[in-house]
Formats: C-alpha cells, sequence, structure tokens
C-alpha cells in the first residue's frame, strides 16, 4: 500500500505509527534516493519506538543503536559495496533479534541477513510530495501496512 507525505513532519508522524508496532527481530529496508526522506522517517519510527535520543544519520558510523522500548539499530549503508562488506564489519549479527534494524540504503545489500520484514520505497525529493510505499516482506511486515494504512485513513496530513 502507499501513502502521500507533504512534508518532512508528515513522514515523521507516519514513520511514529510504524515504530509504534515495532517488535523485536524485525527489519525493516528504506528505499530510496538522496534526499528521499529515509533520516526523517527513522527519526519518527523511533519516536514510536520511545527513543528520547535525537537520531541522525549514521553516515560515517553505519550504525548507531538507541535505546527505546526494545534497542533500534539505525543502519546506513551508502558507503558499502556489497553484502560482504556488512558481513565483514559484523553489522547484522545475532543481537538483531533482540532489537529493531531499520537499514537505509538497504539496496546496498543483496538482501538483509534473513531478509527484510517490510520494505519502505520513497519517491520523490526536494520539494516534491512524497509517495512512500510500504510493503510487507514477512507476516510481521503485515503489521507495518497495517499501520500506514490506519495513518491514511485517519485523515493525516497529505
Ligand atoms: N514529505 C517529505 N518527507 C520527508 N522529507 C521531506 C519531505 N519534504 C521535504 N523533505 C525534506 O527532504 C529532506 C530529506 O532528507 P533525509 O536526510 O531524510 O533523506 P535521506 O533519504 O535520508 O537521504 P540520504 O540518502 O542522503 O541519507 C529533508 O531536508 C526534509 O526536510
Ligand atoms: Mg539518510
Amino acid at each position: 500500500m502507499a501513502v502521500t507525505s507533504g512534508s518532512a513532519e508528515s513522514t515523521r508522524d507516519l514513520a511514529s505509527r510504524l515504530g509504534a508496532v515495532a517488535g523485536a527481530g524485525d527489519v525493516i529496508a528504506l528505499r530510496g534516493e538522496l534526499g528521499a526522506g529515509k533520516t526523517q522517517f527513522a527519526k519518527g519510527f523511533a519516536r514510536g519506538m520511545g527513543v528520547a535520543a535525537v537520531v541522525n544519520s549514521p553516515s560515517f558510523t553505519l550504525m548507531a543503536e538507541y535505546a527505546g522500548r526494545l534497542p533500534l539499530f539505525h543502519l546506513d549503508l551508502y558507503r558499502l559495496a556489497g553484502a560482504a562488506d556488512a558481513l565483514a564489519g559484523g553489522l547484522l549479527d545475532e543481537r538483531q533479534q533482540s532489537g529493531v534494524t531499520l537499514i537505509e540504503w538497504a539496496e546496498r545489500l543483496d538482501g538483509p541477513v534473513g531478509g527484510s520484514d517490510v520494505e519502505v520505497r520513497f519517491e520523490g525529493a526536494g520539494d516534491e510530495v512524497r509517495r512512500i510505499e510500504v510493503i510487507a516482506r514477512s507476516g510481521r511486515g503485515e503489521a507495518y501496512v497495517a499501520a500506514a494504512r490506519a495513518w491514511r485513513e485517519r485523515g493525516a496530513a497529505a
């Protein structure tokens, strides 16, 4: 299913609804061009998970961990060339089962280890209205699709 978002705050609001349904072991893959809104989404998602800290792009560290209702692992794989780099760096290890893993530039991997539960695709950049598609890749992913649908039906700001 797809929604539209006309502002960064709207994208954060949508994402906070998705963060509220996140469960241990979930992997969320964010895809979209530079400036599409993936990090804005991560900020809102973290808020929905009860993370108090300010979330920024972990471009230089590849991964940042935040304490929320569950641990949140925020990855930005823009600099990675492939899955081998991620595996070598131990970015996706057994700890991900204890928390929620949100991956910007997930397409840098051939597919996240173990597969993603939900894929969030962003279209548009700059001042354009974003089209944000939420696609379930597992049974768990359906919870995110339902949350996005509920957000849309609540008539959130477009
Ligand atoms: N509807 C919208 N949703 C999200 N961001 C928006 C929207 N409209 C405008 N923006 C602006 O677009 C920019 C999105 O930046 P953001 O860092 O989230 O992109 P990104 O996808 O993470 O890029 P990168 O691939 O470089 O990490 C922000 O400056 C934000 O204010
Ligand atoms: Mg980003």
